[in-house]
Parts: structure tokens; sequence; C-alpha cells
């Protein structure tokens, strides 16, 4: 038996993937890494062995948007011998009318954000399969719930997500595998590079947000307690659990307020 389980993070060098891989880390988890620009992954690889100097930590530097970009994350993963956790983390949001997003942007977003997650879970899915055990996690979003205004490519990619994932896991269920998929819906996170455009956006100063910390620390949790599907931080778990009760029409109204920008 082999005594170092390893866990793959996309885009695990910044924000949410970061915080938590240190999570991973502490409990003796090799951690492989990939992200996009080379750079960022050097840096946050320097500054996660500061704070942890035995983390056994790899990088490779992939735009996962890009066709053979996945395979090739497979191919590269195979010599840590078995992952046993999956993490599809990498993505990113635009903001705006449909016609004021630059389209070529929002279809790497959908390349990234769905593709690359589809791509990595199928590849990684039948060694899980075949060993019977293993664990995927996909961040998906509070904005999965329902059609957000001026951000309706980003919260679509993510309805992909949560149904996709939560669907496998219940057909996981059905065949009796021990495979396990988590689905995670975090609320807007405030300290993150991914809303360094949307600092005005009501939502990332109103009720539901969280931080990398909050995200880092449910899905950990969540992770331990073998949980099927997570969404992160207190109040945004509150408002979802209400959210049945709320006709659709005052639902789709305060979504919409959300994703205004704060005149300046
Ligand atoms: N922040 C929020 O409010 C929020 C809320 C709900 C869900 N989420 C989800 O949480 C996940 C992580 O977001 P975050 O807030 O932690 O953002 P982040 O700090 O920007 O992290 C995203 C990571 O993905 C990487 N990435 C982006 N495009 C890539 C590509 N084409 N190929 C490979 N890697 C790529 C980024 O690398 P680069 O540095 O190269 O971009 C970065 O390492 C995303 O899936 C996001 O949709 C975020």
């Amino acid at each position: 038996m082999k005594d170092e389980k390893t866990v793959l993070i996309t885009g695990g060098s910044s924000g949410i993937g970061y915080a938590i891989s240190t999570y991973f880390a502490k409990a003796g988890f090799r951690i492989l890494w990939v992200s996009k620009p080379e750079e960022e992954l050097q840096q946050a690889r320097q500054d996660l062995l500061q704070l942890l100097p035995s983390v056994d930590l790899h990088t490779f530097a992939q735009d996962l948007s890009l066709e053979g970009s996945t395979q090739a994350t497979y191919e590269w993963a195979k010599q840590f011998g078995t992952i046993d956790v999956l993490i599809n983390n990498a993505g990113f949001g635009t903001h705006g009318f449909l016609q004021e997003t630059p389209i070529e942007k929002e279809l790497n977003m959908v390349r990234l954000n769905v593709l690359a997650l589809y791509q990595l879970t199928r590849l990684f899915l039948d060694d899980m399969l075949a060993q019977d055990t293993g664990t995927i996690i996909n961040i998906s979003s509070n904005s999965s719930f329902q059609p957000v205004a001026r951000m309706i490519t980003y919260a679509s990619t993510k309805a992909f997500v949560t149904h996709f994932s939560r669907g496998l896991q219940e057909e996981l269920d059905l065949q009796g595998s021990k495979v396990r998929v988590l689905t995670v819906c975090p609320s807007a996170i405030v300290d993150t590079p991914f809303s360094k455009d949307m600092r005005d956006v009501k939502t990332f100063n109103g009720l539901v947000y969280t931080t990398t910390a909050e995200v880092a620390k449910d899905v950990w949790q969540a992770f331990q307690n073998q949980k099927t599907f997570l969404v992160t931080g207190k109040r945004m778990r509150f408002f979802y659990s209400i959210r049945r009760l709320v006709p659709y029409a005052l639902q789709q109204y305060l979504t919409r307020k959300e994703t205004e920008r704060i005149p300046s």
C-alpha cells in the first residue's frame, strides 16, 4: 500500500485553489498544480514551501482551454502514480450584457469551465473506477442555481458543472461505486484575482460574500466527511436553504440586483 496520497488541483497556484492546497499539504498529500503562467506557479510554489517546507509539490504550466492540454495533464500526472483526488478548480468569469462581452474570452471561458472540467473528469474517472476509490471535487458556483443577468454565460458554465457533477455522483451511487464527487458552490469570494474587475459589483460587497479561508475550510471539512454537495459560507447556506420558499420572480429580481455595479 502506498502511503503518500496525491491531489491534483487545477488553478492551485491562486485564490481558493491555493487555500485548499494548504489543507491537503498539511495532511501530507503530495500536491500537483496545473495552472497557466509558469511564473505564477513558481511564485506560489515558493510561498507554499515557505509555509510548509516539507510539502511534496509539483507544477505543470498548461493553458487548459487549449486542445490537447487535458490529455497532456493526464499523461504528466501519471508519473506520480494514482491520483487520489482531482480538484477541477481553474475557471474564470465575465461580467456585462452578452453583446458587451468579448466573444473570444467567453469561448475560452466555456472551454475552460466546461470542456476542460469534463475532459479531466473523464480521464481520471476511469482510473478511479478501476480501483473503486478516489474523489473528484468540482468547483462550481452559487451562480449555477439560476440564470444570472450580466453573467449569463458564466452562470451557464457553472450550471453545467453543478448538474454534471451531482448527476455523476448519482450514477456512481446507482452502480454502488466508492468513487465520490463533491460539488462545491461558493458565493462571491472577495479576496481572489477572479473578482479584480468586479470589485464594484454589488455581490462582492453584499450579504452573501465569502473568503478563500472560509471556502477552503468548508471544502476540507466536506471532503473529510465524504459529503457530495457543499454551498460554502454560512450566509449563502442560509439563503440556499430557504430559496424554495421564495417565488422565482423575486429570486431573479434579487439576483439581478446582485450583479449591478455600484455607482461611483
Ligand atoms: N471568486 C469568486 O467569486 C468565485 C465564486 C464562485 C466560484 N468561483 C470559482 O472558483 C474557482 C477558482 O476561482 P478563484 O476565485 O480562486 O480565482 P483565481 O484566483 O483567479 O484562480 C483561478 C485559477 O485558475 C487558473 N486558470 C485560469 N485560466 C486558466 C487556463 N486557461 N488554464 C489553466 N489555468 C487557468 C488561474 O491561473 P491564472 O493566474 O493564469 O489566471 C488561477 O490559478 C473558479 O472555478 C471560479 O469560477 C469563484
